[in-house]
């Protein structure tokens, strides 16, 4: 047996994977053989949910039917007793406990719940991708005592989040900034939240359950819980002429600053320079740019400090707060955009399964002498 000598995994290869390519040194990030910096400059989410799903870049034709299917009503819908369920929830449940809880109940409704074959699989990652945005919108609007907006089956995933939750069709500028925010959170190799789903796949448990599994992992502050962590750093820091004397003391303090470091990055993680142009350029929009500002001083401050470097979630924040969007559904917008790269990995898993079951070194005792509960 042999013995993992590095905690967390680190540099562990777990598993053959045709999905997603990180060269941590030089910070390239490829999903199915192309630049994410291609992707993010030419493409769509729905192209790149194509490409993940499917291993090939889609034609025209292709594209045309696969975004149809994904942005219909009947897919995109959500049940109304599930809309029933969000009005039962205490109003303090944060977005991502709604998320897990919403995305776990919808396998209850689902025609294909039970059935584990890669059509189904492939159905059941077209609705969940469909309907979590919904879900993500709609309890915005519940927890403010609105009423759900229906999605509009004529507008991109992107632009259709933006509408169902503020009732306004974003601007161009905001729609294809959230596109390319989403195309950036597509998928990330064996990251904590899609080894979760990996793992629950790999007991031939359906796809819903996977996707759970994900969400659950991916809550955390260490993984994508760390975008809001940022911005309420922004908001503690304020006023971007303090930000140099902040983060100096914080390194001092030596505290953890969310949005740097990463397992596989050793240089600027390649998606976090496309989310600080994307947060310059909206910030300019709305006439606020003081978000970004305070990064930049703390982003040049960590790197000529610390030498770690921004990680995705540092900009990603300022360019969702430029657009209205309250920090605590910054991780569930995470989510619906993972959605896409979790479901490939579940279908990959099926497609050539063995249980994943590691083991651990024992360091506990071996020698214990049971005493009856009345004699201790
Ligand atoms: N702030 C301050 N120091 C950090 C840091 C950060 N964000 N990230 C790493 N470091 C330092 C650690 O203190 C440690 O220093 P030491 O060796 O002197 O003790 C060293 O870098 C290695 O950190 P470690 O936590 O062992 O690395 P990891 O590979 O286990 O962790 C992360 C990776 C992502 C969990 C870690 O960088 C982190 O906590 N980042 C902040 C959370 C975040 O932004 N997560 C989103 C990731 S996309």
């Amino acid at each position: 047996m042999s013995t993992v000598n590095k905690a967390g995994l680190e540099d562990v290869v777990v598993s053959t994977s045709d999905i997603c390519f990180i060269d941590g040194r030089e910070g390239r990030l490829l999903y199915r053989g192309y630049n994410v910096d291609d992707l993010a400059a030419q493409s769509t989410f729905e192209e790149v949910a194509y490409l993940l799903w499917f291993g090939a870049l889609p034609t025209r034709k292709e594209l045309d039917a696969f975004v149809k299917t994904l942005s219909s009503t009947a897919n995109r819908k959500l049940p109304p007793k599930l809309i029933a369920m969000l009005r039962v929830l205490p109003k303090k449940t944060t977005p991502m406990e709604v998320l897990r809880t919403g995305v776990s109940a919808l396998s209850a409704w689902d025609p294909d719940a039970a059935d584990n074959s890669r059509e189904a699989s492939l159905r059941k990652a077209m609705r969940l991708t469909a309907q979590m945005p919904t879900l993500v919108a709609a309890w915005e609007r519940v927890r403010r005592g609105k009423a759900p907006i229906a999605p509009n089956p004529r507008l991109s995933l992107a632009a259709n989040f933006l509408y169902m939750l503020s009732g306004k069709k974003p601007t161009e500028l905001a729609a294809r900034t959230f596109d390319v925010a989403l195309i950036l959170h597509a998928d990330h190799e064996f990251n904590a939240s899609t080894f979760a789903a990996r793992v629950t796949a790999a007991t031939l448990s359906d796809m819903h359950s996977a996707i759970t599994a994900a969400i659950g992992a991916l809550k955390g502050p260490l993984h994508g819980g760390a975008n809001e962590q940022v911005m309420l750093m922004v908001e503690k820091i304020k006023d971007p002429a303090k930000a140099e004397a902040w983060i100096r003391k914080a390194i001092a303090d030596k505290a953890r600053i969310m949005g740097f470091g990463h397992r596989v990055y050793r240089v600027e993680d390649p998606r976090a320079k496309h989310l600080r142009r994307l947060a310059s350029e909206l910030g300019k929009q709305v006439g606020d740019e003081s978000s970004l500002e305070i990064l930049n001083t703390v982003a040049r401050v960590m790197t000529e400090e610390k030498h770690i470097y921004p990680n995705v979630d540092l900009f990603s924040g300022a360019a969702y707060k430029a657009m209205n969007i309250p920090t605590d559904q910054f991780t569930p917008i995470f989510a619906i955009s993972r959605v896409a790269g979790w479901a490939a990995h579940v279908l990959e898993q099926h497609g050539n399964n063995r249980l994943i079951r590691p083991r651990s070194e024992y360091t506990g005792s071996t020698r214990a002498t049971y005493v009856p509960i009345a004699q201790r």
